[in-house]
């Protein structure tokens, strides 16, 4: 167990970088739809509840689009108006996309159960299980419904008025993988909704994922299941420490972990992150400053990805990292459900590849945040001790803990197993958002400063010079109706920031900057 092979995902190389946008094996109609949203920002923006109309797209240079072929835009595209008639039934599938082009042949449906006893089942035969079909390149279709997202209460949309937008919770706007509906239908159309002994495939899943996307090498047999990832979380934190004993965070900190120390019963410790010119750090001689000083730590949790900062420890910092726990006997609890949102330049190793980490580390997971299913509830642990996972398996009363839905289940081994091609399409996405964002900044609000996130679909933006008083936050939900994660709500370090999503359809994400950025300027007088 342990450290991986040194090349990293070597599913991405399998294919020259010259050909890994193209569709060769789709058909016409199929190449057209990809992306639809994203070449039509004015149908996604003219959804979008409070927004401006956008003005007419400057005329563009010839071939400044060399993907987007002569079907990419035009009437034919567009959304007719309603015409006067007798009133629609409701759509079947409300969430889905819908047909723009009428020439594009219908989705089969699946066959319904019959309800008949199949023929094929024998004493012992089981019956086939249907394929679940991907297709070949499958990327985030750049489409968000406010509208079904409101109705369907996701608290993202939900939350606030109408008239706000929101880039608060970490959680994007993107269609999920094809395999993933694929894989949902296919439990509706069964109706086999009863107790499931399927989640002893999360293990293999995992690991295959894990070997194709991080060159790690996960056993299947030591990987347990849960609902979310904050569940597996507590449940190692509580495991692995005592009521009085030491649980360090690394604040600015994703906000639920400050209430993990005072809800447990735990002393709540901090190695704070500190900032220089070129971004946030954490630096191991402080983590061995902490622990020389409070000898009654028993566990360290990270964010690896870390939210808010998007920073990702190096391998460097996490040989450090384990190296100074082993010697202060402390457990460590890695929380990498953002460990697959890394852009392409930065190394991400999962805390478990490093050597001397197998004893004392867990990592919790899940496909939640890399392919927007946080509603699913399925998440996993990961070890590579035989006895820690007994230990922490052990610690709790087997019923506390509870077991994924059967829908959760299948949605994260679908996504795992067909979501690779998918992800990269994501994480080229978030790369292209940033791009903007930097852009924008630059030109329209200099005064704010931020460092590029490493991972992540979050931006960590330090307004304290543009007078917003001590919630920004708060004054630009007034302001300007945009809905942001409140800097010091993720403890110390967190004044005078804000933490934008930017996981969302470009014409809502152009929005969003428009009615942000007038707020950003430099405060007349000073900060905040
Ligand atoms: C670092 C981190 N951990 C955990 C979670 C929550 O995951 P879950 O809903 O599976 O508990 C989030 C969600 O934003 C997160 O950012």
């Amino acid at each position: 167990m342990g450290t991986g092979p040194a090349r990293r995902r070597p599913h991405r190389t399998s294919r020259p970088s010259s050909q890994r946008h193209r569709h060769p094996r789709l058909p016409a109609h199929r190449r057209r739809h990809l992306g639809a949203g994203a070449h039509h920002p004015g149908v996604v923006r003219r959804r979008v509840e409070g927004g401006r109309r956008p003005p007419p797209p400057p005329p563009r240079p010839q071939g400044a689009h060399p993907r987007r072929g002569s079907h990419g835009a035009g009437p034919r595209h567009r959304v007719r108006p309603r015409q006067p008639g007798p009133p629609r039934a409701p759509r079947r599938h409300p969430g889905r996309t819908r047909r723009l082009d009428p020439r594009r042949p219908p989705r089969r449906r699946p066959r319904r159960a019959t309800g008949r006893p199949a023929r094929h089942l024998g004493r012992d035969r089981r019956p086939p299980r249907r394929p679940v079909a991907s297709p070949p390149v499958d990327r985030p279709a750049d489409l968000t419904d406010p509208l079904v997202r409101r109705r369907a209460e996701l608290v993202k949309w939900a939350r606030d008025p109408v008239d706000v937008l929101p880039a608060w919770v970490a959680e994007h706007d993107f269609r999920p993988p094809e395999a993933v509906f694929a894989a949902v239908h296919r439990v509706a159309d069964e109706g086999a909704f009863g107790y499931t002994r399927r989640a002893a495939a999360l293990g293999p899943a995992y690991a295959s994922w894990a070997r194709r996307r991080h060159a790690w090498e996960v056993d299947p047999e030591l990987v347990t299941w849960h609902v979310d990832v904050l569940q597996g979380v507590v449940a190692a934190v509580t495991a692995l420490s005592e009521p009085g004993e030491g649980l360090v965070i690394t604040p600015p900190i994703y906000f639920p972990f400050l209430d993990i120390a005072p809800t447990t019963g735990r002393r709540q410790l901090e190695w704070r992150l500190r900032r220089d010119d070129t971004g946030w750090h954490l630096d191991p001689d402080d983590l061995d400053a902490v622990l020389s000083r409070e000898p009654d730590a028993r566990v360290l949790l990270l964010s690896h990805p870390h939210n808010p900062t998007g920073r990702v420890l190096d391998p460097a910092a996490l040989a450090r990292i384990v190296e100074i726990c082993a010697r202060h006997d402390v457990h460590i609890v890695s929380d990498e459900i953002h460990g697959d949102l890394v852009r392409p330049d930065v190394e991400f190793r999962p805390l478990l590849t490093v050597p001397g980490a197998a004893e004392r580390t867990v990592v919790v997971t899940s496909a939640a945040k890399t392919f927007s299913l946080s509603g699913l509830r399925c998440a996993v642990s990961v070890f590579a001790d035989p006895d820690l996972r007994s230990r922490v398996l052990h610690a709790h009363p087997p019923l506390l803990l509870g077991h994924p839905g059967r829908v959760g289940i299948e949605a994260t081994i679908a996504a795992w197993e067909h979501g690779a091609d998918w992800t990269d399409g994501l994480v080229e996405l978030i790369g292209r958002r940033f791009d903007r964002l930097a852009e924008r900044l630059a030109a329209e609000a200099p005064a704010v400063r931020w460092h590029r996130p490493e991972a992540t679909f979050l931006a960590w933006l330090d307004v304290s010079a543009c007078g917003l008083g001590p919630r920004p936050g708060a004054t630009l939900l007034e302001r300007a109706r945009v809905a942001v994660s409140e800097g010091v709500d993720f403890g110390e370090g967190g004044e005078g920031h804000i933490r934008v999503n930017v996981g969302t359809a470009e014409a809502v994400f152009e929005e969003i900057c428009d009615r942000l950025l007038p707020h950003l300027g430099v405060a007349a007088g000073g900060g905040a």
